[in-house]
């Protein structure tokens, strides 16, 4: 069976998962979630990178972007804000799957504008941690 590489990257804050606004986001931390999520995808090797750094978040689009055959990216609330973080995700060749915990569109204003959707294969948004596991077996599906 034909092995697939996928990286999940999550942006700023959410290396706080777990600990931050639990009733939007959830009390599990990101790492404990990520050993469940693993596990289901056996035929997967999966790499993950959470930055709260813009410029890092680009290098790491670009680097895995080309190594990888598909990206999940959450990239929080540089979503709303980054030309230079869509401009990454159109640029390599691995497909990108955006994921947000929350329902951006229930929330506020800003939240409703993203800089990646029009590069992404699709979006998945307001399944709490569950939409990471959904966006997997979608990009599975589109490799
Ligand atoms: C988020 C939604 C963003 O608006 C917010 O800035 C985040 C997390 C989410 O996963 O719901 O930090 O991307």
């Amino acid at each position: 069976m034909h092995h697939h590489r996928l990286v999940i990257i999550n942006g700023p804050n959410l290396n706080l998962l777990g600990k931050r606004e639990p009733e939007v986001y959830g009390k599990l931390g990101f790492e404990d979630y990520l050993n469940t999520l693993t596990a289901k995808f056996p035929t997967v090797s999966f790499d993950y990178f959470q930055s709260n750094i813009e410029g890092e978040l680009i290098d790491a689009i670009q680097k895995f972007g080309f190594t990888h055959d598909g990206i999940v990216l959450n990239a929080a609330a540089y979503t709303h804000t980054s030309v230079g973080i869509g401009d990454a995700v159109k640029a390599v060749p691995a497909r990108v799957v955006e994921v947000h915990i929350s329902n951006t569109f229930a929330r506020e204003a800003f939240r409703h504008v993203s800089y990646i959707s029009a590069h992404a294969v699709g979006v998945i948004l307001g399944f709490g941690l569950d939409g990471y596991e959904l966006a997997v077996e979608g990009l599975l599906k589109k490799l």
